[in-house]
C-alpha cells in the first residue's frame, strides 16, 4: 500500500466512492466522490496530538469494537495516506464554544472545518473491479449467542484479539474477566454452506484460518485445550494437508458435527451441545471461549457497480467471469477485469494471483494503444429510427445512446457493442442492422430449411455459445436425436426476433425451438432474460390467433448438456407428430389473413 500511495503514476483515491461510470474500453469515464477529511492529508504526520484531546469516545471499526478511537483517528496503523481523519457525524463541532480542541491541538495546523466532499471526473481506458467481500454477520443464528454471550467472538475478532498490533496486543483474553482461556471452540461453516441462514456457498477460506488460529494458539499456549466443530475440513491448497496434520498432531481436537445450542454458564464459559457424527451421539462441552467461523459474502458495493459497468453475477451475488477457464478474470464487459474477492471468495495468495493476472490483462490492453473488436455489431439505420429508445433500454453493454426527448437516432458505440443482437430483435421498427446475422440471413435459412416438407421438419434457433454447443455435444457423445431437427445458430437466444418464428409458422414449420443458455449463464450479459419475455408476448399472440402456444419452445440447454439436447429433440418430435396437416394450413391461413 505504501508503494502504491508513493508511486508517481498512481493516483489513489482514498475515502472515496464511485458515483458513475460512463464511456467503454480506452475511454471510460469515472465520476467519483471524494469525501471530506478535514485534515490535510499531505501534512498531517499522524503524530496522534489530536486525538489525545479529542473527548469523544467510540468504538474502533477496525478492531471489531474490541477498542475504542476518537472521534479524529487513523483508521489504521499501515493505513494510506498516513493522515488522520475526522468523523463529522460523531465529532461535536468546530465551534470553540463547543469544542474544537484538535484544532488547538495540532501544531502544524492542518485542520479545517471547511474542506468539502469533492467530485472528481477521471477518464480511464481499463477498470479493475476489487471490492474485496463481507463477512457473515451471525446475529440470526441465535442459537450460536453471538449477541447474547460476550465469549462468543467472530473469527475476525479473533483475528484481532491473536495479532500482536491488536486491543490485547496478542494476548488471547477473554472479553468478561480478560483472563486466558483454558479451553476455545471454533464452530465451521457460520453462514457458510447453509440450506436456512446464511448462504449455501463454500467460504473458501475459513477452515485453512481456523487451522491457522489453531496452530497460533497451540505454540502460545500448548496446554489450551482447543476444539474446531466442522462439518468436513477443505485442505486443498499446496501445503495445507501438512499444516492439518500438523494442528492435529500439536493436540487439536477434531469433532465432526456442527453444534446445536450454545449455553452461558454461571461462570460465563460456554456449554456447547453438538451431534458428533463420527460417533452418532450428542455431546457436551464447556469451553471458555467460543469462536465462529464466519463465511464470506459479496461487497455491499457490488450490486450499485455491476448497474454502473453492466456486469453479470453469479447466483452466490459475486460478479462471474467472462468464461471460467478462458477468461477467469475479465468481465463480460470490454476493458472491464476482476482482483479478489470480489469475483468469489479466496485467499490472500489467490487474490495475489488474480490481481497481478488482471493487472496483466488490463495493460495488455492499455499498451497496444488500440482494441480489435469482432466485427459482429449492431449499426443504426437512422432513417428508420424513431429514437423510442427501446434498444438502449434492453442493450446489457449500455452501449447504446438515445435522446428520446431531441428525438436524434440512437446511437451505437461499437467499442461496448458485444453484438448480442437484442436490441434488433427488440426493434419495432426494424432500424438495426446487425453486423453478420442480419435479418436477411436468417430469414433465408428459415426459408430455406422450410422449403421442402415443411411439416417434417423441427425448426430450431440455437445460442452460439450454449445449445448450439450442446448440439455439438450431444453429436460427439453419440447422443441420438431425431434427424429431422434444423437448427439455426445465432450468437445470442436474444437474437431471435418475433419475426423469424412468425416466418417459420408462415413458411408450415409444425413446432418451433427457441434455445440458448440457461438464465445467469448468458454470455451477454442478462440478454437471455429478453428472450423470455419476447417468447411470453409471442405466446400470448398465439392465444389470441387460436395458435397452439405448444408449437413453440423456450428451452435453456448448456453446452455440457448434450444428452438434454438429444430429450428435448425428441420431446420436439412426439409434439411434431400431433400437428396435423390441417393445423399447419389452418395456422398459414390465419397468419396470412392477420
Ligand atoms: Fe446463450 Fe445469450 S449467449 S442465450
Amino acid at each position: 500500500m505504501t508503494d502504491v500511495g508513493r508511486h508517481p503514476r498512481i493516483k489513489l483515491y482514498v475515502l472515496s466512492e464511485v458515483k458513475e461510470v460512463k464511456g467503454s474500453v480506452g475511454n471510460f469515464k469515472v465520476k467519483i466522490l471524494k469525501k471530506a477529511r478535514y485534515v490535510d492529508e499531505k501534512e498531517c504526520t499522524a503524530c496522534g496530538d489530536c486525538a489525545v484531546v479529542c473527548p469523544v469516545v467510540r468504538p474502533d471499526a477496525f478492531n471489531y469494537g474490541l477498542s475504542s478511537r476518537k472521534a479524529i483517528y487513523s483508521p489504521f496503523p499501515q493505513a494510506v495516506p498516513s493522515a488522520y481523519v475526522i468523523n463529522v457525524s460523531e465529532c461535536l463541532g468546530h465551534n470553540p464554544a463547543v469544542c474544537a480542541k484538535c484544532v488547538e491541538a495540532c501544531k502544524k495546523g492542518c485542520i479545517s472545518f471547511h474542506m468539502s466532499d469533492e467530485e472528481i471526473t477521471e477518464t480511464v481506458g481499463t477498470i479493475v473491479v476489487a471490492t474485496g467481500m463481507e463477512t457473515y454477520d451471525p446475529t440470526e443464528m441465535d442459537e450460536y449467542g453471538y449477541t447474547r454471550f460476550e465469549n462468543v467472538l467472530t473469527s475476525l475478532e479473533f483475528e484481532r484479539l491473536v495479532n500482536a498490533g491488536g486491543p490485547t496486543k496478542g494476548e488471547v483474553l477473554r472479553p468478561t474477566d480478560r483472563k486466558k482461556p483454558k479451553s476455545i471452540g471454533f464452530i465451521q461453516c457460520v453462514g457458510s454452506r447453509s440450506a436456512g441462514k446464511g448462504s449455501s456457498h463454500c467460504s473458501n477460506v475459513c477452515c485453512m484460518n481456523t487451522i491457522k488460529s489453531t496452530l497460533v494458539l497451540k505454540e502460545h499456549y500448548p496446554d489450551m485445550d482447543v476444539k474446531v466443530f466442522y462439518i468436513d475440513i477443505r485442505a486443498f491448497g499446496k501445503g495445507f494437508e501438512d499444516l492439518y496434520k500438523r494442528s492435529r498432531r500439536l493436540g487439536v481436537h477434531y469433532l465432526r458435527g456442527l453444534p446445536g445450542t450454545v449455553e452461558e454458564n454461571p461462570d460465563h464459559g460456554l456449554r456447547v451441545a453438538v451431534e458428533n457424527t463420527a460417533l452418532g451421539k450428542i455431546e457436551f462441552f464447556d469451553l471458555d471461549m467460543l469462536v465462529l467461523a464466519v463465511g464470506l459474502n459479496p461487497s455491499d458495493s457490488t450490486r450499485t457497480l455491476q448497474e454502473m459497468l453492466g456486469l453479470q453475477l453469479t447466483s452466490d451475488g459475486f460478479f462471474l467471469e467472462a468464461h471460467p477457464k478462458l477468461q477467469p478474470v475479465d468481465a463480460a464487459t470490454r476493458g472491464v477485469f476482476y482482483a479478489g474477492c470480489a469475483e468469489g471468495p479466496k485467499d490472500i495468495k489467490e487474490s495475489v494471483t488474480q490481481a497481478s493476472a488482471a493487472a496483466a490483462r488490463a495493460i495488455r490492453l492499455m499498451h497496444k494503444g488500440e482494441i480489435l473488436t469482432d466485427p459482429i455489431t449492431s449499426e443504426i439505420i437512422a432513417e428508420k429510427c424513431k429514437s423510442c429508445g427501446k434498444c438502449a433500454e434492453v442493450c446489457p453493454y449500455n452501449a447504446i445512446t438515445v435522446d428520446v426527448k431531441k428525438k436524434t437516432p440512437a446511437l451505437v458505440n461499437t467499442a461496448a457493442c458485444a453484438g448480442c443482437g437484442t436490441c434488433a430483435a427488440e426493434c419495432a421498427f426494424d432500424a438495426i442492422l446487425m453486423n453478420h446475422f442480419t435479418d436477411r440471413q436468417i430469414l433465408d435459412q428459415v426459408n430455406a430449411l422450410l422449403i421442402e416438407k415443411p411439416e417434417e421438419k423441427i425448426l430450431a434457433f440455437a445460442c452460439n455459445w450454449c445449445s448450439y454447443a450442446g448440439a455439438d455435444y450431444a453429436g460427439v457423445s453419440r447422443c441420438q436425436y431425431p434427424p429431422n431437427v434444423r437448427l439455426i445458430r445465432t450468437m445470442c437466444s436474444g437474437r431471435v426476433d418475433e419475426k423469424f418464428i412468425w416466418d417459420g409458422f408462415l413458411k408450415g414449420a409444425p413446432v418451433i425451438l427457441v434455445s440458448g443458455c440457461h438464465i445467469g449463464d448468458c454470455h451477454y450479459i442478462d440478454a437471455n432474460k429478453w428472450t423470455e419475455k419476447r417468447i411470453e408476448k409471442v405466446h400470448k399472440k398465439m392465444a389470441k390467433l387460436g395458435i397452439r402456444q405448444e408449437r413453440l419452445q423456450l428451452e435453456w440447454i448448456s453446452a455440457a448438456e448434450g444428452t438434454r439436447f438429444s430429450a428435448v429433440m425428441h420431446g420436439l418430435e412426439a409434439l411434431r407428430k400431433g400437428v396435423t396437416a390441417g393445423e399447419i394450413s389452418e395456422t398459414i391461413r390465419i397468419l396470412m389473413a392477420s
